[in-house]
């Protein structure tokens, strides 16, 4: 009778969806870590559009903070530091549906060739995945294609990995408006 109990209990957690796992606080995260053996691992995909401007007058999303002494004389300009909160977009168009926004920062760290240094969260505002965040730390060698790695997350995404692979869709050296397209695939629970 016992026995029947536990396996129905057991039955019970792993087939519960983990839709709760949201609830804040440190004991629901301590709640939420004991019922993780009975979880199965998911895969989320995300896509969405990101929108940088470092440069214009109007509706800057990213600001210098920090050089190096010589970075103006660098062709790769090392030592810069931005730190950005740039808008995520649902289409390409910057007036479209915003998920959610882009925060933290990109560092020039390439002495001999053009590379950035990404660290910074995604912070998602909208459905499902409001108020989760997901964190981004790698290496972007500013070419058109760029993989950097998922190394965690909060919310619906706690322990959280995976990759975003960025694709550059246009830049304008006038306003330095960066237009990137992000494909985010996540291992989550
Ligand atoms: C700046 O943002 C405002 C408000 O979102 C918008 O109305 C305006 O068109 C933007 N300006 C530029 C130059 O993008
Ligand atoms: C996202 O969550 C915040 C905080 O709980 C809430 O104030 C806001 O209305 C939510 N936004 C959407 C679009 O659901
Ligand atoms: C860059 O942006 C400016 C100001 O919005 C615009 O006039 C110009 O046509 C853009 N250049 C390109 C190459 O899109």
């Amino acid at each position: 009778m016992e026995n029947l109990a536990i396996l129905l209990l057991v039955i019970f957690l792993v087939a519960m969806p983990m839709a709760y796992c949201v609830k804040e606080g440190a004991e629901e995260v301590d709640e939420w870590f004991d019922k993780l053996p009975y979880v199965k691992q998911k895969v989320t995909k995300l896509h969405f559009f990101f929108h940088d401007r470092f440069a214009g007058k109007h509706n800057i999303t990213a600001v210098r903070v920090a050089h190096g002494p010589d970075t103006d004389k660098s062709p790769t300009s090392f030592g810069l530091v931005f730190i950005m909160d740039d808008p995520l977009t649902e289409r390409m168009n910057p007036t479209s549906k915003e998920l959610g926004r882009a925060q933290g920062l990109y560092a020039f760290s390439g002495q001999h060739e053009l590379s950035l240094l990404m660290s910074f969260n995604l912070v998602f505002t909208t459905g499902e995945f409001n108020g989760s965040t997901l964190t981004v730390l790698g290496r972007n060698p500013a070419v058109l294609h760029r993989e950097m790695p998922i190394v965690g997350g909060s919310g619906v995404f706690r322990m959280a990995r995976g990759v975003a692979s960025a694709k550059l869709r246009s830049f304008n050296m006038t306003t330095g408006n960066a237009l990137i397209e992000y494909n985010v695939v996540v291992m989550h629970y």
